[in-house]
């Protein structure tokens, strides 16, 4: 039997790279899964590309930053599918494509942006699903980054917002637990078009990016990381939250 066969996922920012890799990998295991996306185009190309290898997908254009619109995607998929088990929080601020610059180069809309989609938009999905998870004993998966762990140069909203986000997932596991609701956040490494634009403009990083993974390789967003997402959202993992599954190529290796 497929690992997720009869559950209902919510994945957010699923137009593209790691999202939609997730939802297409979801559905190949079963799930019925919304794809809660700004932007409409690539939203529905998610959820054709499921129904047209067989699976079920429903596309809801959702601003997660928002949080009047999350409220209206979460009634949604209940009405559609009848319940919530899984919810991914994918969805990363994209006002700026390329948004690598120095601590003193931020702007007050940089953090904003980060804070309202990563962070708050985060919490709004978890909140707002909670007591759909508790009837699921269901879980939620956050996507952080090892630019929190690292402190990465260039990247001080983005990192500090995804440490916050860390702390989020950690704190609500404890207050969860109870329930059967399990958080955890998972840290990848994928060759995503966000990832490739910001390769295009900074040729210095390109040179750096790989050879920083000791597998010798930037993970793909299906293959790699929406299998690890499986793990994490199949009774696989029950016994497992609040943690951080990096899935990265072996760049964050922890003593
Ligand atoms: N790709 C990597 O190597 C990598 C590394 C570390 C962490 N991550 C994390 O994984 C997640 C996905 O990364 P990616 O590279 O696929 O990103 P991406 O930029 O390629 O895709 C992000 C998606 O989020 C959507 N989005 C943006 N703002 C939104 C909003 N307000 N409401 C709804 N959707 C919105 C975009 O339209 C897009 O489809 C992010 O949270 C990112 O921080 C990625």
């Amino acid at each position: 039997m497929a690992r997720l066969e009869g559950r209902v996922a919510i994945v957010t920012g699923g137009g593209r790279g790691i999202g939609r890799g997730i939802s297409r990998a979801f559905a190949s295991e079963g799930a019925a899964v919304c794809v809660a996306e700004l932007d409409a185009d690539s939203c529905r190309e998610t959820v054709a590309e499921i129904e047209s290898g067989g699976g079920r997908a429903l596309a809801v254009v959702c601003d997660v930053s928002q949080s009047d619109q999350v409220e209206q995607t979460v009634a949604t998929v209940v009405r559609e599918f009848g319940g919530i088990d899984i919810l991914v929080n994918n969805a990363t601020g994209a006002r700026e494509e390329n948004s690598f610059k120095p601590v003193l180069e931020h702007t007050d809309e940089d953090w904003d942006e980060k804070i309202a989609v990563d962070l708050k938009g985060s919490f709004y999905f978890m909140t707002r699903c909670f007591p759909h998870l508790c009837e699921s004993r269901g879980k939620i998966i956050n996507l952080c980054s090892l630019a929190g762990t690292e402190r990465s140069v260039g990247f001080v909203a983005y990192a500090a917002i995804k440490e916050a986000l860390r702390t989020l997932t950690g704190v609500a596991a404890k207050e969860w637990g109870e329930h059967g609701v399990t958080v955890n956040a998972l840290c990848p490494t994928a060759l995503t078009p966000g990832v490739a634009a910001f390769l295009e403009s900074n040729p210095e990083a390109a040179e750096r990016a790989v050879k920083n993974v000791p597998l010798g390789r930037m993970g793909d967003p299906e293959a790699d990381v929406g299998r690890a997402a499986i793990f994490l959202a199949s009774s696989d993992s029950d016994f497992m939250t609040g943690q951080t599954l990096w899935f990265d190529g072996g760049q964050t290796i922890h003593a």
